[in-house]
């Protein structure tokens, strides 16, 4: 039985080989694109036809196959059909152009870029696996190759849930902006702490010495900006992907745009596909009670919705991350 679903899987034109070797070198194909936008039923209703262009946002999601693959690129991409200017790019860790995907991604009726991006094999060995570098990689030389200069970049991951105001807060990103992800680590978040309508720190459960603790769903990129760094790249080193990409575009903390309400609201949460138990913070209660920082605002909020709990005396302890060191969050605050 199973072997003749295989063999029907395999015979079909699901999937199309390439025939080209792959070496450490980075392998990227691009399978199918399309620039036209389909979606006329969004467009006949929605109040942006009238106003000049928008900058467009180049979302780039990597994924890679398995069971919840189809089910989670059918929720994205539906969220997806709510915003204009919007071209997808879609980075499969495969190494080969799956058609089905491409029905489904013709199917929303969004501009897409449909590319195969197998990890390289030498880092299927590493442990942590990299995973997902080969296909931001990929995605960035598209960007880079296709001349496109302006526009918003911004890393989705096919398991995140978005609010669809978070695509109208980052597409007037002037260089980087960042903003909380709910769900992220011991502290059920990731976030900048704002003072001021500043970034004075980041408020992340694993540190590790980073310069810019924060995940890869939690900034935007200009485009205009990111070509000014030719060489910028992301690195395949679990864990690091962010920290090392954001130093090599040279960003510098005066220049990080706070959004989502001066980074107080959540818009964007690492859902994955899993259920975790909720996360117990322990943190003053001074400090969750001042509006000084964006901090107390953000985990009341995420302890209304029952994201995380806050304690005064129990549970994980709350530090800041800053210039890659931490340190109690009394001290910045
Ligand atoms: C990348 O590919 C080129 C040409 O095939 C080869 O000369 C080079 O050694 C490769 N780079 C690495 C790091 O393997
Ligand atoms: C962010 O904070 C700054 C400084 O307090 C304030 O001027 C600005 O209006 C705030 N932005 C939002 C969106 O709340
Ligand atoms: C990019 O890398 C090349 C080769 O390593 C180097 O010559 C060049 O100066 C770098 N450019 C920038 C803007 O860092």
């Amino acid at each position: 039985m199973w072997l003749i679903l295989f063999l029907l899987y395999f015979s079909g034109d699901m999937v199309k080989p390439i025939t080209s070797s792959l070496s450490i070198n980075d392998s990227a194909f691009v399978c199918n694109e399309k620039f036209e936008d389909n979606r006329q039923y969004f467009y006949s209703s929605h109040p942006y036809t009238s106003v000049s262009p928008l900058p467009t946002i180049y979302f780039v999601t990597p994924t890679y196959p398995r069971r919840e693959q189809i089910a989670e690129l059918t929720r994205l991409g539906q969220t997806l059909m709510h915003i204009p200017n919007l071209h997808w790019i879609v980075a499969d860790d495969f190494d080969g152009c799956n058609t089905f995907l491409d029905y489904l991604l013709n199917k929303f009726g969004i501009p897409y870029t449909h590319i195969a991006s197998p990890m390289p094999d030498i880092y299927r060995s590493f442990a942590p696996i990299p995973r997902g570098v080969a296909n931001r990689r990929a995605a960035i030389n598209w960007i880079r190759n296709n001349g496109k200069k302006s526009g918003v970049l911004y890393f989705g991951d096919d398991d995140n849930a978005f609010d669809l105001r978070l695509f109208s807060e980052i597409r007037s990103t002037q260089r980087v902006s960042m903003f909380p992800v709910g769900l992220i680590g011991l502290y059920a978040v990731s976030t900048p702490i704002v003072k001021q309508g500043k970034v004075i720190g980041f408020f992340d459960s694993w540190p590790a010495n980073r310069l810019w603790p924060v995940d890869m769903a939690g900034f935007a990129v200009n485009l205009e900006y990111l070509a000014l760094s030719p060489n910028a790249t992301m690195p395949y080193r679990a864990g690091y992907e962010e920290d090392e990409f954001l130093k090599s575009i040279g960003l510098q903390m005066a220049h990080i745009e706070p959004k989502a309400s001066n980074c107080s609201e959540i818009l964007v949460w690492h859902t994955q596909t899993k259920k975790e138990k909720s996360a117990v913070v322990r943190i003053d209660s001074k400090i969750l009670e001042s509006d000084q920082t964006s901090l107390g605002p953000l985990l009341r909020e995420l302890e209304a919705l029952g994201v995380s709990h806050i304690s005064s005396s129990s549970g994980i302890k709350a530090h800041v991350s800053k210039n890659g060191k931490t340190k109690p969050l009394s001290s910045v605050l």
